[in-house]
């Protein structure tokens, strides 16, 4: 946890997203809560349909929060802000898509991709300082000068992506959002993508929010983890607390599935396969978001966290 200080740079207090159609609504994420601090990589995971990519859309205002706020630098960001305040959350705040194939202008070259939001802030005085901050955010995320001239569908997967990373660097944030940036990629390339991510952190001090449906790209990335299910967060702790202490039957689950390195003991693991109606009995007692063990939360009631800590308390 070394550089980072104390500071929130992005508060979400009780965050609630309604889709609404018609006379039906859903809502997608519900009552969360979570401060990410300056120079921290925070992680999300849940599986899919969880609320993850709903809550990162949220902070970069795409999606309207339907209650609770958001606040950066401790500014707040949700609901009707100023024109001012707008174009600083964009520049500031940059979300890298889960699809890199999806995500790029086909008909444009490298160059103009990676520029558009230069364009659209004005954030170049001439032509050759906008071709320079092209050039080297090109060769930030490793690729060449001479790449600009050519089209996206001329790269691989993971040179788009890096592409798409360019195109977020050159704005200059203090503040990415990483969605899924490596389950689209090849196996063989995740690493380097990820290896390039963790670098930048490194150079600009800059905070992640870094989105995954399982933990074990997290757990080489995230300074903390929220765990999220069916919208809401189950659990959140630092990240090798969560793998040495997990609480929450979702938690526990989602590491049931993390593949071990011992091919004996792969074959005899027990898959836990997380059924909340059978797990919690709220019968009596709801349950509420709450500190077990320091910095570490879960939801929960009384009787459950009992139990939780019950289990650790015999070896530890
Ligand atoms: N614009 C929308 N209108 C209606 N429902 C939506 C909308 N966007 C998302 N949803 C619903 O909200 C829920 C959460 O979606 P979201 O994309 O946030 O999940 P996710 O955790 O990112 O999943 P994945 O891992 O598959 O990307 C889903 O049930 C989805 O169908
Ligand atoms: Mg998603």
């Amino acid at each position: 946890m070394s550089g980072i200080n104390r500071e929130p740079m992005l508060s979400i207090k009780n965050l609630e997203v309604t889709f609404k159609n018609g006379n039906t609504s859903f809502t997608a994420v519900k009552n969360v809560s979570f401060d990410i601090m300056e120079g921290e990589s925070f992680a999300l995971v849940g599986e899919s349909g969880s609320g993850k990519t709903t809550i990162g859309r949220t902070i970069i205002r795409i999606n309207p929060a339907s209650h609770g706020e958001i606040y950066f630098k401790g500014k707040r960001i949700s609901g009707v802000i100023d024109k001012e305040t707008d174009s600083w959350v964009i520049r500031n705040i940059q979300m890298v898509f889960q699809d890199p194939m999806a995500s790029l202008n086909e008909r444009a070259t490298i160059d103009y991709v990676v520029s558009e939001g230069l364009y659209n802030f004005n954030l170049f005085a001439g032509e050759e300082e906008r071709r320079s901050k092209v050039f080297r955010a090109l060769r930030d995320v490793g690729l060449l000068e001479e790449h600009a001239e050519r089209y996206p569908h001329e790269f691989s997967g993971g040179q788009r992506q890096r592409i798409c990373i360019a195109r977020v660097l050159v704005m200059e944030p203090k503040f990415i959002i990483a969605d899924e940036p490596i389950s689209a990629l090849d196996v063989s390339i995740r690493a380097q993508v990820l290896n390039l991510l963790k670098d930048l952190k490194k150079e600009r001090g800059l905070s992640y929010l870094f989105i995954a449906h399982d933990l074990t790209v997290v757990r080489y990335f995230a300074d903390r983890i929220a765990v999220i299910h069916q919208g809401e967060l189950k659990e959140l702790a630092q990240t090798e607390e969560l793998f040495n202490r997990p609480l929450h039957y979702y938690t526990r689950s989602l590491l049931s599935a993390v593949p071990m390195p011992d091919p004996d003991l792969e074959k005899s693991k027990q898959l836990l396969v997380y059924d909340p109606e059978t797990m919690h009995d709220y019968s009596k007692q709801g349950p509420t978001w709450r500190e077990l063990f320091p910095g570490h939360f879960v939801l929960a009631n009384d009787r459950e966290a009992e139990e939780y800590q019950k289990m650790y308390s015999s070896n530890t």
